[in-house]
């Protein structure tokens, strides 16, 4: 038996191995989940000036008064037109550098609103910068802390030409004095302007960004109609390459659903659209758009491609299913 009491060297192995043990369990472990995560085809990066106001988001705090997450509650419907997904964050959560691991900025207070689309909601820099320096200049009742220190006091003679300026009628300057916008101001306001929800209705991926169907298609002049109805309807999320995409869209490639023997989970998903899990966002129903014999085609196409393999479905079952579901409806 280890005897704590007498033998210290045990006592501090033990504390130490606990310690390993729990910072495993608690920090290293999560930290490998999140690497798996992928931006959204289409996400674009922070930019230079983005980042940098990233970094003036972070050091002025101000994520004690604002979220920027869009629970999936009718509350939080305002602040974006779709629940926030984890791969929302990827580009904002790189790692800062070698030394210090992205910070999570979803916040847990609302102060003030919510910010992930502020970009979309409010896009002039000139309010933001006003609303920075003071935010009673735009919002009379703000209870805002100002930021004032983003900016500093010139005269207006030295004041160069790339300079940007508050409006001396509006800030009640005396004399010739202006404020000039420091440039962390002009790098957070880049960063809030940047801060607009990643909208799944615009974007298309393009015929030619396909892998999986250029390689199908060598010697075979032409795709088949499921391939191009699966490109045209299903692939700008699910990928033409049926992968997914890690924290925003399920994999339909090894799929139990799209696999299953039985092809009625299926067809009703295309028919109805999906909502059943948390960490994927919605998909919405194809009945309108889409023919019995359509859906077929996508249905044989998912059924046999990137690794699938499940019997045909028989356009019966489409019509079945379509007239139990108009009739519930
Ligand atoms: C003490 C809490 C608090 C802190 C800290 C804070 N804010 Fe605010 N913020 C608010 C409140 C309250 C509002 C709503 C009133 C207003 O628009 O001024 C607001 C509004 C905003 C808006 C406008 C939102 C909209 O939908 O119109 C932006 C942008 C903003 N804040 C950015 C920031 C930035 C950037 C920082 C850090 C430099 C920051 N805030 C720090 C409380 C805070
Ligand atoms: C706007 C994006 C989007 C489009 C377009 C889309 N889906 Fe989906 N699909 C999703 C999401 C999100 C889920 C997961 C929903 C959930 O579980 O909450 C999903 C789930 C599925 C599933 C279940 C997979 C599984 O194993 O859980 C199938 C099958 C499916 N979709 C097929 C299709 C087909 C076929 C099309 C084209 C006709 C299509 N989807 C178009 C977003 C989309």
């Amino acid at each position: 038996m280890l005897n704590l009491h007498k033998d210290h060297k045990n006592l501090v192995l033990l504390a130490f191995s606990v310690f390993v043990t729990l910072s495993i369990c608690v920090a290293i472990l999560p930290a490998y989940q999140m690497e798996e995560y992928e931006p959204i085809p289409g996400q674009r990066d922070l930019t230079a000036s983005e980042r940098r106001g990233l970094a003036v988001y972070i050091s002025e705090g101000c994520v004690a008064c604002h979220t920027q997450q869009v629970r999936n509650i009718e509350m939080d419907r305002t602040w974006g037109e779709r629940p926030s997904l984890a791969s929302d964050y990827y580009y904002s959560k790189k790692r800062m550098d070698i030394w210090r691991q992205s910070p999570s900025l979803l916040g847990s207070e609302r102060t003030g609103p919510d910010l992930t689309d502020i970009g979309n909601r409010q896009p002039s820099d000139q309010w933001h910068l006003l609303h920075l320096y003071n935010p009673r200049l735009v919002v009379k009742r703000s209870i805002m802390p100002r930021y004032s220190w983003l900016f500093r006091i010139s005269d207006t003679l030295s004041v160069k030409s790339d300079d940007v300026t508050l409006p001396r009628s509006i800030t009640n300057m005396q004399g010739s004095d202006v404020i000039v916008a420091r440039e962390e101001a002009l790098d957070l306001v880049a960063y809030l302007k940047g801060l607009q929800q990643f909208s799944f209705e615009d974007y298309k991926s393009t015929m030619d960004f396909i892998p999986a169907l250029s390689k199908g298609n060598v010697g075979n002049e032409k795709v088949s109609q499921g391939a191009s109805l699966f490109q045209n309807n299903c692939a700008a999320c699910h990928q033409s390459t049926g992968r997914g995409v890690k924290g925003a869209f399920p994999p339909l490639a090894g799929s139990l659903i799209v696999n299953n023997k039985n092809p009625e989970t299926l067809i009703k998903i295309i028919l109805m659209g999906y909502d059943a899990r948390k960490e994927y966002g919605v998909m919405q129903a194809f009945a309108e758009q889409l023919s019995d014999e359509e859906i077929k085609a996508i249905a044989d196409h998912e059924r046999s491609s990137w690794g699938n393999s499940a019997p045909k479905v028989p356009l019966e079952i489409i019509t079945k299913l379509r007239d139990s579901i108009s009739k519930i409806q």
